[in-house]
């Protein structure tokens, strides 16, 4: 695997002194100059640690697979800008990048493909798994199961050669299980994958065709999904992706790690921000329309409303992502001729926010979620299936920060620590003399 080198010297120190005892903590460098201290002799040398709720400032790894300025608006997969891949790239170069660390040739992108159209479909007794749950269930939950579910099924120990087996599954599966999801809770037969289908034609085939008759695939809608594939891909330490290197950390199989991963991309604030998004325009077009009311909402705080698809911990200025998808949106919806109803109320609340001293204040801005939500919708995706969707282009991200950790020489057991602040040591008292 190629990976670009680190440009990494050890250039300064910061000192810190505490109740007595100092320590010189090294700074390290990242090749975009990113610095940050060393704390691994902190706690030994002072008996300080960090206390860094959210952890906004906490750097817990060394990656090489994707850079972010969040003050620029700059974002890039093994060095090459997203604007240029969402343009020229495909979902299966994108996910070989962030695998290999280079952009394949022709002759690895066929075998890739090839490989993975061998792994679509899924053991004939996950029939007798997705009826064992409601038929109402969420397809997030549902999708987190059946990975968890896969390391039933494939249970060799984690050779090289046993991870490389596990992630063409996981690339080629994750398809088939989201549309099983879907198919689910609607009722209707799962469809067999289709191997003569790209990736991203063939979920769409899975996720709408009916053994009935044939589905015609509009590839203009497949390349939309695509690129949105490719725009979630990666996205460095972000809460999901955090989770999977944690529990993967503890050794836990690929499959369980992938499993949790989706778990915390479910979350309103994270993955789950999508259908949010789609959930908050539908109340405001069935409400009166007005932005300008569920604006004022956002921004009291005695609301629990939140303008949902605007803000990001690490963006300050725009999302690059949003950027794409916003010219997307329009794009989609007029080849569609669909009814812009939900995109104007989206416009319109862009508008207000972008103006409103809360929001500049804040540096809230919209984020990937906010357009890509209308996009799906366009597209005839179902609500709950945003976040599905999201989970699939992220698959790629999380088992390469998987398999980097991993690799890693300096790869310790995940273990934060915190500041007690429970009642100190007191006797027990016997269940009689209580209250
Ligand atoms: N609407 C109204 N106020 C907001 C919003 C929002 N969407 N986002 C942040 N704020 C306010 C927040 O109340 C706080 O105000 P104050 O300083 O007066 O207390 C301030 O802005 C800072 O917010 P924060 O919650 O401390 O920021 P954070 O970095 O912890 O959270 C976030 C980032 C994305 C969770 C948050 O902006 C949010 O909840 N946004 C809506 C949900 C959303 O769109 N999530 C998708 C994120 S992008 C895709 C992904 O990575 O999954």
């Amino acid at each position: 695997m190629a990976t670009q080198a680190m440009s990494e010297k050890l250039q300064q120190e910061v000192e810190i002194h505490f109740e007595g005892k100092s320590v010189k903590l090294p700074v390290h460098r990242g090749s975009e100059d990113e610095a940050g201290m060393d704390l691994a002799k902190l706690r030994s040398s002072t008996g300080l640690i960090t206390f860094d709720p959210g952890y906004g400032n906490t750097g817990a790894c060394k990656s090489a697979i994707t850079y972010i300025d969040g003050d620029q608006g700059i974002l890039r997969y093994r060095g090459y800008p997203i604007e240029e891949l969402a343009e020229k790239s495909t979902f299966l170069e994108v996910a070989w990048l962030l695998l290999q660390g280079e952009l394949p040739t022709k002759a690895e992108l066929a075998s890739f493909s090839a490989e993975i159209k061998q792994h679509t479909m899924l053991h004939e007794d996950f029939k007798r798994f997705f009826s064992a749950l409601p038929k109402d269930a969420h397809p997030m939950p549902v999708c987190a199961a059946t990975v968890g579910a896969l390391a039933t099924y494939y249970q060799d120990p984690e050779s090289e050669r046993q991870i490389h087996s596990s992630v063409i599954r996981l690339l080629a599966k994750m398809p088939t299980i989201a549309a099983c999801s879907y198919k689910h809770c609607i009722g209707q037969p799962f469809m067999y994958p289709r191997n003569e289908l790209d990736y991203t034609s063939n979920f769409v085939q899975m996720m709408f065709a009916t053994p009935c008759e044939d589905y015609p695939i509009d590839p203009a809608a497949a390349r939309a999904i695509d690129l949105l594939m490719i725009l979630h891909a990666d996205h460095e330490q972000n809460c999901s992706t955090s989770t999977v290197r944690l529990v993967g950390s503890s050794q836990a199989p690929l499959f369980a790690s992938i499993s949790a991963g989706i778990s915390a991309l479910w979350g309103s604030l994270h993955g789950g921000a999508n259908q949010k998004v789609i959930e908050m325009l539908e109340h405001i077009a069935r409400e009166d329309g007005s932005a300008d009311k569920y604006v004022a909402r956002a921004k009291d705080k005695n609301d629990t409303a939140r303008l949902m698809g605007f803000g990001h911990r690490i963006y300050k200025s725009y999302d690059p992502r949003a950027a794409v998808l916003k010219k997307t949106c329009a794009e989609v919806i007029g080849r569609l001729g669909k009814s812009s109803k939900l995109l104007e109320i989206a416009m319109r609340l862009e508008e207000i926010a972008l103006k409103d001293e809360y929001f500049v204040s804040r540096k809230l801005y919209p984020n990937v979620d906010f357009y890509s939500g209308v996009i799906f919708n366009a597209l005839g995706i179902p609500t709950n299936m945003f976040t599905v969707l999201f989970t699939m282009g992220r698959l790629p991200g999380w088992i390469a920060h998987w398999l980097e950790m991993r690799r890693d020489p300096d790869f310790r057991i995940g273990r934060p620590r915190q500041i007690y602040t429970g009642a100190t040591k007191r006797p027990y008292v016997a269940i009689e003399r209580r209250g």
